[in-house]
């Protein structure tokens, strides 16, 4: 990049600017003998070691080791690329930078120059349209924040923009590299957006580079229209608000990324102005760097469904290589049918910082969804956790953050009962104990607790889970269980209250009605389908233990009265495996 602006521009550049006036127009300086002196903005400070001089125009910090001339400084600060920082400077010393030619001719200027003349026609056609007025009023959108995100309105034209080429096959190719045209198959051009509220994408400076189109309450066509990818505009690499959240708060500590336009500048409306929003797609490993580069700990906001979860699981492969030290990530998964813009909106800021406060973090995240995958209590069930979550743990940079992890990671494969000795076979009676879980009374059992997820939440039917592998399984509850889950899943969309009057008249149904008025067993950002999902998943394991357990006494019983000769071939292969505490329970007993 720094190849297409000459380096003697630079020089020039760097000797005209004041370093000290450029800083001290961002933090205050105080003059010490032939220096200035302030906190470091780099680093959390209460005594001053961040010294600029103004005869070697340069800066340094004493505590966190920062330093650099004046353009290193306001890149640093002002959190931009060495470009953006040349042409700010030179703005400043009324300089004009000089570009190589191929740079200076692709066209962008133009494609730019397009996108900001949309953008105000938008923001004047808003003001013009009561009907668009009224729409962003009914979503509880202030002026201000209509004007802080530079919120218009797409008129239901065909040319609001496009007439502005009359014509001109130069001018249409501009519109096109700016997304904002589509062609006519008979020729001639037509605008992308129209009759939609227009929620228009910054880059780091604030221009515009592509928008957003929301329809005006259920009309047809997609809810949103995005600008295609173009030149100036990568999805995967663009955060909608990130310019919006900079402004408004110099030195952001945390940034919260949600999935929808309207959730940004939902939650920037209750104050909460440090929200971004990924535009429809996954979080990228782009995302994740543009993201620490801005603030050192990042909330992901998901839905609580399934695919909120898969969302998670995305955002998680992409952060962790970026775990550096001194940077968290944490995840708040939110209730049913909610989104950050309902949520503040029914609860306010007050109670949404309290859900920010309690988010998990990703440690939490990471190993729950993981353990969810295995049976911590066999030893391949831990070998597994093992082989799943090392390729990513070996991602994480180098550094505390890092050890932690795998030390988790050792506590969790380590934990429990630890596999047997390989077996002899006098001392095998006692090994049927090794199987066995401790009772913990204090705990509900688990097809109580699976039992009651679904009585309070019906819906979690929906989550594909073996439950129906429970059948043989000789336990109180079980059949129960069973029945209530495949009727939640023949009633998509049931509430509790259905679920009881079809239990009505019949012996569980007095059980069923007293779970339904316990307290909901989860709090409000739980992840209700992993914990159901969990709860059916250590269910299963159980069984199988239990299985195990009486195949193993059995089998025991045959060779203390017969003698292990007696064994089949295969009643003896089953027994060695089951003496070693292997994890293949057979389905039935085998019969003597
Ligand atoms: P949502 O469907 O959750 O919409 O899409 P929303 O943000 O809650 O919007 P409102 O409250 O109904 O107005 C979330 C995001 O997914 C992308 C948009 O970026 C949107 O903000 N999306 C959604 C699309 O790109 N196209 C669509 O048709 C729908
Ligand atoms: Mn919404």
């Amino acid at each position: 990049m720094s190849g297409l602006i000459p380096q003697s521009f630079i020089d020039e550049l760097i000797a005209r600017s004041d370093i000290v006036e450029v800083v001290s127009s961002r933090i205050s300086l105080k003059k010490a003998g032939r220096e200035y002196q302030a906190c470091c903005p780099f680093h959390d400070e209460k005594t001053p070691s961040f010294t600029v001089s103004p005869n070697k125009q340069f800066y340094h910090c004493f505590g966190c080791g920062a330093h650099g001339n004046v353009v290193g400084f306001v890149m640093e600060y002002d959190r931009i690329g060495f470009v953006d920082a040349v042409e700010e400077l030179a703005q400043k010393a009324g300089m004009t930078v000089p570009r190589d030619q191929s740079r200076r001719d692709d066209g962008l200027q133009d494609v730019y120059a397009v996108l900001a003349e949309a953008q105000q026609t938008y923001q004047t056609a808003l003001k013009n349209n009561p009907e668009a007025i009224a729409y962003l009023k009914q979503r509880g959108i202030s002026g201000t924040i209509a004007r802080d995100y530079h919120i218009g309105f797409a008129p239901d034209a065909w040319d609001t923009v496009s007439r502005w080429a009359g014509g001109n096959r130069e001018r249409e190719a501009i519109l096109d590299k700016a997304g904002l045209i589509s062609a006519r198959s008979s020729g001639g051009v037509y605008d992308k957006f129209r009759g939609r509220i227009m929620f228009p994408i910054h880059d780091t400076r604030g221009r515009p580079i592509a928008f957003g189109g929301r329809i005006m309450g259920d009309a047809d066509g997609p809810k949103y229209l995005n600008s295609p990818e173009t030149p100036l505009f990568h999805k995967g690499r663009q955060l909608y608000g990130l310019y919006q959240a900079r402004q408004a708060q110099k030195k952001l500590t945390r940034l919260l990324v949600v999935e929808g336009y309207m959730d940004v500048v939902a939650l920037a409306q209750f104050g909460l102005t440090e929200s971004v929003a990924t535009l429809g797609t996954a979080t990228t490993g782009d995302h994740a760097e543009i993201l620490f580069r801005a603030a050192p700990e990042i909330y992901f906001c998901f839905d609580g469904d399934r695919a909120g979860r898969q969302a998670a699981h995305r955002a998680m492969e992409s952060v962790m290589p970026r775990l550096k030290d001194g940077r968290q990530a944490k995840f708040l998964f939110l209730p049913d049918g909610e989104d950050p813009d309902t949520l503040i909106r029914q609860r306010g800021l007050e109670e949404f910082e309290a859900l920010l406060a309690a988010a998990r973090p990703l440690s939490e995240v990471f190993f729950s969804r993981h353990q969810a995958q295995v049976d911590l209590n066999s030893l391949d069930g831990r070998a597994r956790l093992v082989e799943l979550t090392k390729p990513l743990l070996a991602q994480i940079p180098d550094g505390a953050f890092r050890d932690m992890m795998f030390e988790r990671l050792g506590e969790l494969a380590r934990s429990s009962t630890v596999a047997p000795p390989p077996p002899s076979l006098p001392q095998a009676p006692e090994r049927e104990l090794q199987f066995r879980r401790p009772a913990s009374p204090a705990q509900p059992s688990l097809v109580r607790q699976a039992v009651t997820l679904l009585v309070h939440h019906p819906g979690l039917a929906a989550v594909p889970a073996p439950v129906e592998q429970l059948i043989d399984y000789q336990r109180e509850g079980v059949p129960l269980l069973i029945e209530l889950y495949q009727w939640c899943r023949s009633h998509p969309g049931a509430v509790t209250a259905q679920l009881l009057f079809n239990w009505e008249g019949r012996p569980d149904h007095n059980a069923l009605s007293k779970l339904a008025n316990l307290p909901d067993p989860l709090a409000v950002n739980h992840n209700r389908e992993a914990e159901f999902a969990g709860a059916i998943e250590r269910l299963l394991g159980e069984y199988h233990r239990d299985l195990r357990v009486a195949q193993l006494a059995e089998l025991t019983a045959k060779v203390e009265a017969s003698g292990y000769a007696s064994l089949s071939a295969d009643e003896k292969a089953h027994y060695r495996n089951l003496m070693a505490g292997g994890t293949q329970s057979r389905p039935n007993v085998p019969k003597s």
